[in-house]
């Protein structure tokens, strides 16, 4: 753990360019709200503590922070500091001042709003400003459509930076300037407290400008630094649906060149959406138009073919989906294939060698290795054997309208096309059910099944009702 350092992360926006309904930090990428992702940047770094400056929606992203942090662990000690009112930057680090109490070091400021800042840009910036003995180390970025971020103010003569102006408040000649300011600072504990209680709100926009502390290290003497960015679409803020479009679509394409560096071949890298925290091995082959949600771990030789959205399952060495699979909460054994058009429920789980193809659902079912179910089946609460072989249009009925029942199939059991199977029901080992049957009762080990009436032919009736037909005309 970093001892000397702690992060404030600014969250308490209101998102207003994106309708305003949600906190702006709560609105999701595929990966999940944009302050998670921030916060997994600022994890990295192993501070001692991260402080989160909450306000509109203040609960809900509270909630939402610690939920996430729970299921990591709880990596770090994470408090929530209430902004009442947005009264601009400067005063939401103002509320963070009490969570640093009794703290010494260095103050890293992040935006909950700007997730695609890496941690290398980070690490580069804490470095400078240690080396440098800085008191202030600002983050800036070179763009080529400075738009509405903050300008970084240099000394002619000198380069150093002065002060950071905001693009409403910026004269033309500042206004062309390219270098902006990211949104990142990193600041001296000593320094923040009394830097912050001098900010006056004499701006374009009324509000306590964080960036004006620039100015007041400059006045103090103080060494003021900055470090450019590695690439300037780090510092992207999401301030409105198309900047998030945007931040979405260089996360995905982030995740995917980090899985094609180890071996994933993507057939149609742009039309494949990813967690993050996919598991994947090598030589895995991920068709187009593949949404892979949480929670999913893909082993060696897998292929995808494509037009599939997989959430929360296991995919075992060398199976195979087909095309337009949806997935969920399941197990696909080794060696398996799956699809193309089929559906796996929550709580499936397919052995080795299993087959389920297509128009196939299956849902709380455990099929054992090599079991088959080839086509137009629905196998909900069963349990079916090794080998057996499920015919054309199987149906277990575990449903009265009331309760859910359980089917056992048994192994190397051979159901015939077109049967009903009504649960609770057990068909033993090696037995057959003839198709077309409606199975009530257990069946014995090796025994056939059929309850389909008897076949009958009447001779020549077709030809007699055709004959009655034309005398009528
Ligand atoms: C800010 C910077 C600007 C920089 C840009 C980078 C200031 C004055 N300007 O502008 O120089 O180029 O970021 O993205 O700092 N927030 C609060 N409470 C508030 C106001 C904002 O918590 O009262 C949070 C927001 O939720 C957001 C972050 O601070 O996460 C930045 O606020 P925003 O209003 O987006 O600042 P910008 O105008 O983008
Ligand atoms: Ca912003």
């Amino acid at each position: 753990m970093n001892e000397s350092l702690a992060i404030v992360i600014l969250a308490a926006g209101k998102g207003t360019r994106m309708g305003g309904k949600s906190a702006k930090v709560l609105v999701e990428s595929f990966t999940g709200p944009l302050i998670h992702q921030v916060l997994s940047t600022a994890l990295k770094l192993t501070p001692s503590r991260i402080s989160v400056v909450v306000g509109f929606q203040g609960d809900r992203v509270q909630e939402s922070v610690e939920s996430w942090l729970k299921e990591k662990g709880d990596p770090c000690k994470v408090s929530f500091c209430t902004q009442k009112e947005q009264k601009g930057t400067g005063d939401a680090v103002r509320a963070a001042l009490p969570s640093l109490e009794n703290f010494t070091g260095e103050v890293l400021i992040l935006c909950g709003d700007a997730p695609l800042i890496e941690v290398g840009s980070l690490q580069k910036l804490l470095k400078d400003h240690h080396e440098k003995k800085a008191t202030v180390s600002v983050l800036s970025a070179l763009l080529p459509e400075p738009g509405s971020y903050g300008r970084i103010i240099r000394d002619r003569e000198t380069g150093t930076l002065t002060a950071i102006t905001e693009a409403k408040d910026a004269s033309p000649l500042e206004l062309l300037n390219h270098e902006i300011n990211s949104g990142v600072y990193v600041v001296d504990s000593a320094f923040l407290p009394g830097a912050l209680s001098r900010l006056e709100t004499d701006n374009a926009q009324g509000e306590y400008y964080l960036t004006d502390i620039v100015k007041r290290a400059t006045a103090e003497g103080q060494t003021v630094t900055s470090v450019l960015c590695g690439s300037s679409e780090e510092v992207l803020g999401v301030n409105t649906y198309a900047d998030l479009h945007l931040v979405n679509s260089i996360l995905q394409k982030r995740i995917r060149e980090d899985f094609a560096l180890n071996g994933v071949h993507f057939i149609h890298p742009d039309s494949v959406v990813l967690h993050p925290e996919t598991k994947i091995g090598s030589s895995v082959t991920i068709g187009p138009s593949t949404v892979i949600g949480k929670n999913v771990v893909i082993g060696n030789g897998v292929i995808i073919e494509g037009l599939s959205h997989i959430t929360d399952t296991t995919i075992d060495e060398g199976a195979h989906i087909k095309w337009s699979c949806r997935i969920d909460q399941s197990t696909i054994g080794e060696n398996a294939a799956v699809g193309p058009f089929a559906h796996i429920r929550p709580g499936s789980f397919l052995g080795k060698e299993v087959k389920v193809g297509n128009f196939v659902e299956t849902k709380k079912a455990t099929l054992h290795d090599g079991a088959k179910a080839s086509h137009l089946t629905y196998l909900g609460d069963a349990e079916i054997g090794k080998d057996a072989n499920i015919g054309a249009g199987t149906i277990t009925c575990n449903y009265d309208g009331y309760s859910k029942f359980k089917t056992t199939i048994e192994d190397g059991v051979f159901i015939g096309s077109n049967t009903a199977l009504v649960a609770p029901v057990t068909i033993k080992e090696g037995a057959t059910i003839g198709a077309g049957s409606t199975i009530t009762k257990d069946v014995s080990a090796a025994a056939l099944a059929l309850t389909r009436a008897e076949q009958r032919e009447i001779a020549g009736w077709s030809k007699k009702k055709r004959q009655r037909e034309q005398k009528k005309k």
